[in-house]
């Protein structure tokens, strides 16, 4: 198969992790047979420096006509400071408002290794491996009006909806729940909200052109609770905009490192972007320790949901949990035993397991 991948590395540790992500496609296209292309285009605090602005006409051009796009990460002290449009944050905002991507993924599991690295308890972690499906272009994020009276003694936020959007992320998330354990959660507020009420409509209709995969209602405050008591109960999660926002970075603590998480942010021709959960590190950019796993498992992602290479993102995964199964860990997941080791040859190391894999 041939793609072609845009690379935004971004700021701090992103160039580092980014550097890991393209060693394993390599290793990936390698083992299977594959052919990737890569053009790397600037993005965030180093498009300020070079460009004037967090997202040049160029890095927005590369974008779309790519078939996937990978991020490090953007800002850093550096750039606090600039006025708000210059700000790298917005390169970020802007990519994802340019390419229409609507449906952010975050898969959240429990490695077997790192359970104790987890604020929970072991025997409540154990076992987890969910993933939360956010909508993130409308909702209360976006909804109009969202103002201040002028005497200033009233507020209004809004959270709309068209059937239509509700549909798409829906839809997207059965999809998912089919290449999973076939289990979809949707999350709303039905028993208040009126824009929940519309959301379980859609769910029970789309359901009838998924009967393979079971589907379960749940309030946003008892998902709230479930979530840290029994998260093994979870497969995949569809919410709305504000409820996914919170409700993973709730999920994130179960697997106790920030170093380890993935994300996707797609739309419906399956092109996405994929991106480490974590920021650009600036404590320890440079200084070649950051954990390139969660960039690693970000290119699986991109595996799986934009190329459809479901074998090949399994063989990245796995490799992932052999390597940490033998021990070998970087700086920040607090493994007792075992060997310490930095970016680079953690990399080498998931490089290796995935060539060894028959
Ligand atoms: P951060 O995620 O960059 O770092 C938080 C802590 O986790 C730090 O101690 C860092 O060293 C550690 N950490 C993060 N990723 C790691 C990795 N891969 N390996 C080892 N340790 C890791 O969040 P923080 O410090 O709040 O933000 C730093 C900068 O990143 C800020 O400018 C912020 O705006 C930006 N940021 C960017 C994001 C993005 O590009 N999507 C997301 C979050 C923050
Ligand atoms: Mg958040």
């Amino acid at each position: 198969m041939k793609k072609h991948i845009v690379l935004l590395p971004g700021d701090g540790i992103g160039q580092e992790v980014m550097d890991a992500a393209r060693a394993i496609l390599e290793a990936v296209s390698d083992q299977f047979g594959h052919s990737f292309t890569y053009q790397t285009a600037d993005i965030g605090g180093v498009a300020v420096d070079l460009h004037g602005t967090p997202l040049p006409e160029d890095t927005v051009r590369a974008c779309k006509k790519a078939d996937a796009i990978l991020l490090g990460a953007v800002g850093g002290p550096k750039w606090d400071q600039l006025p708000s449009h210059l700000r790298p944050e917005k390169g970020l905002l802007g990519i994802r408002k340019e390419l229409g991507l609507f449906a952010n993924l975050r898969p959240i599991k429990g490695f077997s290794q790192l359970l104790h690295a987890s604020p929970l308890k072991e025997e409540v972690v154990k076992g987890s491996d969910l993933l939360i499906v956010r909508e993130l272009t409308g909702g209360l994020y976006f909804g109009t009006p969202s103002e201040r009276s002028e005497d200033g003694q009233s507020v209004v936020d809004t959270l709309s909806y068209e059937r239509k959007e509700i549909e798409r992320i829906v839809e997207k998330a059965f999809q998912s729940a089919r290449l999973r354990r076939k289990h979809l959660t949707s999350v709303d507020k039905a028993n208040v909200l009126e824009s929940s009420k519309l959301w379980r409509e859609v769910v029970e209709e789309k359901k009838k052109d998924y009967p393979d995969v079971i589907v379960q209602h749940l309030l946003v405050d008892a998902a709230a609770m479930k979530l840290v008591t029994n998260p093994s109960q979870f497969d995949v999660i569809v919410t709305e905009n504000m409820f996914g926002d919170i409700l993973s970075d709730e999920a994130s603590v179960l697997t106790g490192s920030l170093g380890m998480l993935p994300s996707a942010s797609l739309r419906e021709d399956g092109v996405g972007l994929y991106e480490p959960v974590h920021g650009s590190a600036p404590d320890i950019a440079g200084k070649a320790v950051a954990n390139p796993l969660a960039m690693i498992l970000s290119a699986a992602l991109m595996l799986r949901y934009s190329f459809g290479l479901e074998e090949e993102a399994c063989a990245i995964e796995e490799a992932v949990e052999e390597t940490l199964k033998y021990g070998y860990h970087t700086a920040d997941l607090h493994i007792v035993d075992g060997q310490r080791v930095g970016t680079k040859e953690m990399t080498r190391l998931v490089a290796e397991a995935i060539s060894s894999q028959s």
